[in-house]
Order: C-alpha cells, then structure tokens, then sequence
C-alpha cells in the first residue's frame, strides 16, 4: 500500500485532474477577434451593441426581461442597492456564510449589513434566522446561492413580500440554475451574476444584473453609467448619483459565446455529480442533499460535507492538506464567517451608519465576541470541502481518480 503523498508516496493524481479553466474555445476567440477588429472596445454608449445583444440573451435565459451588464458582480450588487433606493442607516439582511461583495455593498451606500446564519440543510441563508432579523429599518435581504445550491426561494419572496422588502439574489455562483423550473435571479427584484475568471461563465471580469421591473432595470443603467439618461433610460425623471461600471464590448463578445456553451457544460458538471457522489458518500464526504425544488443544478463549486468520524477523526484541514497532495484541488475554508474576515474590517469613522450595530467597526473586538453563527463555523472550519467545478469538467477517468484519492486517504486516516 503506497504512502500518503504527505509523506513522501506518490500522488494518485500526478497529473491533477482539474481541466483548464477557462475552457478558451474557437467562438470565444472569432467574438473576441471581431469585436477586436470592428475597434468596439469601449462600454460607451451604453449599453454597446454586443452588450445589448448579450443582456438580452442573459436575460431570456434566466426568465427575465431585462439585464443590465456591468464591469462586475460586486458593483453590480451596489448598483442594485442604490436603484432600489436604499438609503443611509436602511438594513439589509445578508448571509454570514458567503464573500465579502455580499455585505459590501451595503457598507458602500451607507446601508448596515445584518448578518445572519445559514441552513444546515444547503449552506445557504436560513429564512427562520432571516425572519427574526427583520426590523422596521430593513430593506432587503441578498440571499447568496452558494456553491451547488439554492437558497429556499418560496420561503425567501413570501417573507419579502410580507414586510415588503426587495429580495436581491446573489446568483454569483448560479449561472443557469433553476428554482422550479424557473430561473434564478427572476424570483426578487432583481438577481445579481459574476463573470469573474472562477465562475461559471467568464470574461475574465464582468457581472449582469437581471429583472423583470422595467423601471428599476432603466435605474440600474443610469446607477452604472454616471447617472445619465440616454438610450433606452432617457425618460427617467430623477437623477441618481451614480458611478461608471459599465461592461466593455471586449468582456461583451466573450460572454454571447460563454452563454451558447453554458447549457452544455451545466450538463457536463451534473453528470460528474451524479458519477461522484455516491462513492465519495461511502467513503465519507457527502454532498449537500439537492432540494427537490432545484430542477437545474449549477455548481460552482461542489460543496462537500467531511465527515471527521469517517477518516479515524482526523479535522477537515488535515484531511484536506493530504488530499491536496495526492493532487485534488480542494479547498476548506473556502469562506470564513464574514464578520472572521480581515477584508471585512469596515470601521464605522468611515462608515458612520455602522455605529449603531456594530460599535467601532464589523471587526471590533467587543463587536466581533457577539457575531456568532454556529452553523456557518461548523461549515467553514469543520466541514466544508470545496471542489471547483474545473475539476468536474474533468474526464470520467480522471474523476474517478479523485476517489481513489480520497480512498486512499481514507486507509492511511490513522497517520493523519
Ligand atoms: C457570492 C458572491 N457574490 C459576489 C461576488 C462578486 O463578484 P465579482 O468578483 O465579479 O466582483 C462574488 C465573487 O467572487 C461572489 O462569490
């Protein structure tokens, strides 16, 4: 029996069983090419003529009639935010568990973040924690989509509904998922996307918002293009302060030919689900259960449950640092409770609105002792492995590889 790779053995997978992503295909680079040569580079006016083109074929395929692209999927949640009409001190309820664009941007338009937990059942925004949160200042709940799957949406619009809050759907991890055969990022006001080199779709940096408000997808264009009112949007009435996140032609071009594959690789990715799951289930590493509700699955990243008990209680990390020898690139944690993240160190002598809640700052230590969120920790340092969905873009052959890994070390758990 070969040694554990952390102790000097081979790697099962000596080549690593990642496939390269982006996958740059031959319709990425004729778009790239024509946009190129036409000398369309710019994002001005807005939207660009492949810009139009893509959002409206984001939006079809997502169930909306509208999409507005923007130069990211972190402004494009502050963009939300402010064409809401959000103000300074409104609360907005977010998840404790996801990257820090959730929270964000409600520091940046003077709103307070609320954090709450999330579901042991998905990992994603727990409605009974988003219930007792709410109080006569929130305004919004961004509920995040996370890893492989779906926030309960019914749970989500009925509570929106009933206080009259905007839900804003974080779909960063969700290109083409759908909630009862419906798309996400139709189920709020407005659903926010990334196209982040990591994602599902890519343009090396992007992001979309979607809706089926015409009136709120003429603000969106305004908040991202300096507050004008031309084109499509030349009737609004108020002016917004707004910023310039407008997307280029050049990121335009890749994603009219990243939608066309998108379909395709959805599929790809839920048959390595459907291969992988139950032998990684046997040896210990369990998939979140798939809601009935989610009729498309996106997976972003394939979230596994590590069962310590199973691997001789060794802790997830250990387990991790030896899998990641034998040659699978997974990752822990992935996301830490935001409140735990130093990138999360907002002070309220920047952002006064904060002050209420939060004392001196998120990260303030008499803050932080009392942001606590059992779940989320449970995930972050105990049980969450993270695979990214390279890696289900990989050959049977090479999937299957990622189980011996993981079997293997299994038999040497003791050593860990
Ligand atoms: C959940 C979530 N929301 C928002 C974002 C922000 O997207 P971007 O990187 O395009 O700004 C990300 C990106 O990593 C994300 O994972």
């Amino acid at each position: 029996m070969s040694k554990l790779a952390i102790h000097g053995g081979d790697p099962v997978c000596g080549d690593p069983p990642a496939a390269r992503w982006p996958e740059a295909g031959e319709a990425e680079r004729r778009a790239l090419l024509a946009a190129f040569e036409e000398g369309d580079w710019g994002g001005y006016p807005e939207p660009g003529p492949r810009a139009a083109a893509f959002a409206e074929a984001f939006a079809r395929s997502h169930d909306c009639a509208h999409a507005i692209c923007a130069a990211n999927g972190s402004v494009t949640l502050e963009a939300a935010l402010v064409a809401l009409g959000v103000e300074a001190g409104d609360e907005v309820i977010v998840p404790a568990y996801t990257w820090i664009a959730t929270a964000a941007c409600a520091i940046r338009t003077n709103a307070v973040p609320v954090f709450v937990d999330v579901e042991p059942r998905s990992w994603c925004i727990d409605p009974d924690a988003v219930q007792a949160a709410v109080t006569e200042r929130t305004r919004a709940i961004i509920p995040v989509h996370l890893g492989a799957s779906l926030a309960d949406l019914d749970r989500l619009v009925e509570i929106a509904e009933r206080h009259d809050l905007a839900l804003i759907e974080d779909c960063a991890h969700a290109h083409g998922a759908r909630w009862r055969e419906r798309g996400v990022g139709s189920w709020g006001a407005v659903g926010s996307f990334s196209f982040q080199t990591s994602k599902l779709m890519t343009a090396g940096e992007g992001g979309a918002l979607v809706t089926n408000d015409a009136e709120l997808a003429a603000r969106c264009h305004s908040v991202i293009n300096c507050g004008r009112h031309e084109g499509g949007y030349a009737h609004l009435d108020e002016w917004i302060f707004g910023m310039n996140a407008r997307m280029t032609e050049l990121q335009a071009a890749l994603l009219c030919a990243q939608l066309e594959a998108l379909p395709a690789l959805t599929a790809r990715r839920a048959a390595a689900i459907e291969r992988l799951s139950a032998p990684l289930a046997e040896l210990g590493l369990h998939a979140l259960p798939r809601d009935v509700r989610v009729t498309t699955q996106a997976a972003y990243q394939w979230v596994l449950r590590y069962d310590g008990d199973a691997f001789a209680g060794a802790s997830r990390d250990r387990f991790l640092r030896a899998l990641r020898a034998e040659g699978v690139d997974a990752a822990g944690p992935f996301y830490v409770p935001l409140p735990d993240h130093p990138l999360m160190n907002a002070r309220s002598a920047q952002w006064p609105q904060l002050r209420a809640r939060y004392g001196e700052g998120i990260r303030a230590p008499e803050t932080l002792e009392k942001l606590s969120f059992p779940v989320t920790s449970r995930a972050a340092y105990e049980e969450a492995v993270w695979l990214h969905h390279g890696i289900l873009l990989a050959e049977p052959r090479d999937l299957d590889r990622v189980v011996d890994a993981v079997a293997k070390v299994k038999r040497h758990a003791a050593e860990l």
